[in-house]
């Protein structure tokens, strides 16, 4: 063969490997409203980053026919390279379900731990692009390894450099542990489906009926389970919003985040902050006002947005550099704290404090939510969570006390005594034991009975015990509130308090790692 013949016959090849699984299976995929595996990475990358890895692997399985040659797919059923988004390196790997369904074989495994482990030694974000029938049933148990050594690679990397897994398809059974074992799970609205038995498995053992949407869709994951932490409207709308998030994250452990210039001037003050706070203590308020009302240009980039909505968490900047916030939401369930809303701000400070990106934490909780329900679900382990996640992070971490801060919660969400670095308080604050109303009826049940109009006296104590209590100065007077502030500052407050805390260093006593409650 002449040089000009071989050129020709690796153009032909790569041709071919970009067909997948040929013309005709494209046509199903984008029938079913879904876009190949190559053209999703297009969407994803800057264009014409990507560079592809591994395009002339093909299966090895010899059983069920196979090693037929028609059967051996260049490429297999994975597409895995690298590239760049807003400059940045990431490394990509994206499922071609046009390939024996995108399902997972011995090589499409290898071609995913390949980029994974060169994720990691670079210190790259990892993005999974999920759309597979599994396990590759032909292949066994050597396919049941391959997932073992994904998620064993999931596992170490976590914490290192970000992972984001995309699901545009099914995802289902054992397949789910390796997005599950990411940071961040992107799932699209009507096409997406994860779960680890499907409904006809469930209808035989539990006689329970439900549909793939109902049992796994995107909204029921990112409301229900809090399985997913974004739900997109398309796979165009899925892959904008990966490149938003990421415009937030440093590219690993080691790496302070990017700093983005901003034409937001960090002296700006809000005088609408003023007067958010109603003065009635059981109106809400929506703390995404405040939240839009602080951060640069009111830029909010909520994680988990459907999901355990009596708290907010989310990325913004502030003077340019990323933080993350959380927040308790006294527009659902008065801000209270539950089993979800836990788990959901942890794993969120988790995620924060392993990428070195500071935490501002907005506070109005009236508590923990009462109830068997909660308890007996294990508020309680949920609840140390929380606790167990604030007390370890050594970001720095600035406190904004707006209204309630009552009862453990006080203590959970970002106190002085858990290394807040600076807790400021508006003036609206109330900080106590209790709410008056529950305070008074307790330490004055006695009298309150004994009372000839228990509801006269009772207003008169709650109005004491408001003025008492239901206000910042008394944890001022400690030392456990930095500042009263008026509300309208908090943004110039907080962004010379980040300044400050720039070269923060704190640290953990030396173990292998903590136990967190699980
Ligand atoms: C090999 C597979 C496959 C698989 C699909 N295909 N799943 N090939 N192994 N797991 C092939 C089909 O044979 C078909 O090939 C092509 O992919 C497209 O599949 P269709 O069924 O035509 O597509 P669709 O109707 O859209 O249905 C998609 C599906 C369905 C819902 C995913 O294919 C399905 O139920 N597949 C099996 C799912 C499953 O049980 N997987 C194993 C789970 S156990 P042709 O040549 O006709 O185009 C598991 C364990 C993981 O994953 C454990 C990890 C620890």
């Amino acid at each position: 063969m002449s040089e000009p013949e071989k050129i020709e016959q690796l153009r032909r090849y790569r041709e071919q490997a970009r067909l997948g699984g040929g013309k005709e299976r494209i046509e199903r995929q984008h029938k079913a409203g879904k876009l190949t595996a190559r053209e999703r990475i297009d969407l994803l990358l800057d264009p014409g980053s990507f560079r592809e890895t591994d395009m002339f692997v093909v299966q090895r399985a010899t059983d069920f026919g196979m090693d037929a040659p028609e059967r051996k797919i260049l490429g297999d059923s994975v597409v895995t390279g690298w590239g760049t988004i807003n400059g940045r390196l990431v490394f990509v790997f994206s499922q071609d379900f046009t390939v024996f369904g995108g399902s997972l074989s011995e090589v499409h495994a290898e071609k995913v731990v390949k980029i994974m482990d060169m994720a990691m030694k670079v210190g790259a974000p990892i993005i999974g692009i999920n759309d597979s029938g599994g396990a590759r049933i032909q292949e066994g148990v050597v396919s049941l390894g391959g997932y073992a050594d994904i998620f064993l690679r999931n596992t170490l990397a976590s914490g290192v450099v970000p992972q984001i897994s995309a699901i545009m398809g099914p995802c289902a059974g054992g397949a789910v542990y390796s997005p599950a074992l990411t940071d961040f799970i992107f799932m699209v609205k009507g096409t997406s489906h994860m779960f680890i038995t499907g409904p006809e498995v469930i209808k035989a053992v539990t006689h329970e009926q439900v549909t793939f949407e109902e049992l796994g869709g995107a909204m029921t994951h990112n409301t229900k389970s809090g399985v997913s932490h974004v739900a997109a409207d398309s796979e165009a709308d899925c892959m904008f919003l990966i490149r938003e998030l990421l415009s937030y994250l440093p590219q690993n452990n080691m790496e302070d985040p990017p700093f983005e210039p901003t034409g937001d001037d960090p002296l700006r003050t809000d005088e609408r902050l003023d007067t958010i706070v109603p003065d009635d203590p059981s109106k809400p308020y929506d703390i995404k006002d405040v939240i839009r009302m602080v951060v640069d240009e009111g830029r909010f980039f909520e994680i988990h947005k459907h999901f355990a909505q009596n708290i907010v968490v989310g990325f913004a900047r502030l003077g340019g550099h990323s933080v993350g916030i959380v927040a308790n939401q006294p527009a659902v369930l008065a801000g209270v704290l539950d089993i979800d809303a836990s788990v959901k701000a942890a794993r969120f400070v988790r995620f924060c404090d392993a990428f070195n990106i500071p935490i501002i934490t907005f506070v109005d909780v009236p508590g923990f939510l009462p109830g068997v329900a909660q308890e007996h679900g294990g508020i309680i382990r949920s609840g140390a969570k929380l606790l167990y996640a604030y007390c370890e992070a050594t970001v720095p971490k600035l406190t904004v006390i707006t209204r309630k801060a009552y009862g453990g919660a006080y203590d959970v969400m970002s106190s002085k005594h858990i290394r807040g670095d600076l807790n400021l308080a508006w003036p609206s604050a109330e900080i106590a034991v209790m709410g008056p109303e529950g305070a008074v009826n307790i330490i004055f049940r006695r009298e309150l009975m004994e009372s000839d109009d228990p509801d006269a006296r009772r207003a008169e104590l709650v109005a004491e015990y408001r003025r008492r209590f239901a206000n910042p100065y008394v944890a001022a007077a400690r030392g456990y509130i930095d500042d009263v502030i008026e509300p309208h500052d908090t943004r110039p407050r907080l962004i010379n308090a980040l300044e400050m805390l720039r070269n923060k260093r704190d640290s953990n006593p030396p173990k292998k790692h903590g136990n967190i409650p699980l």
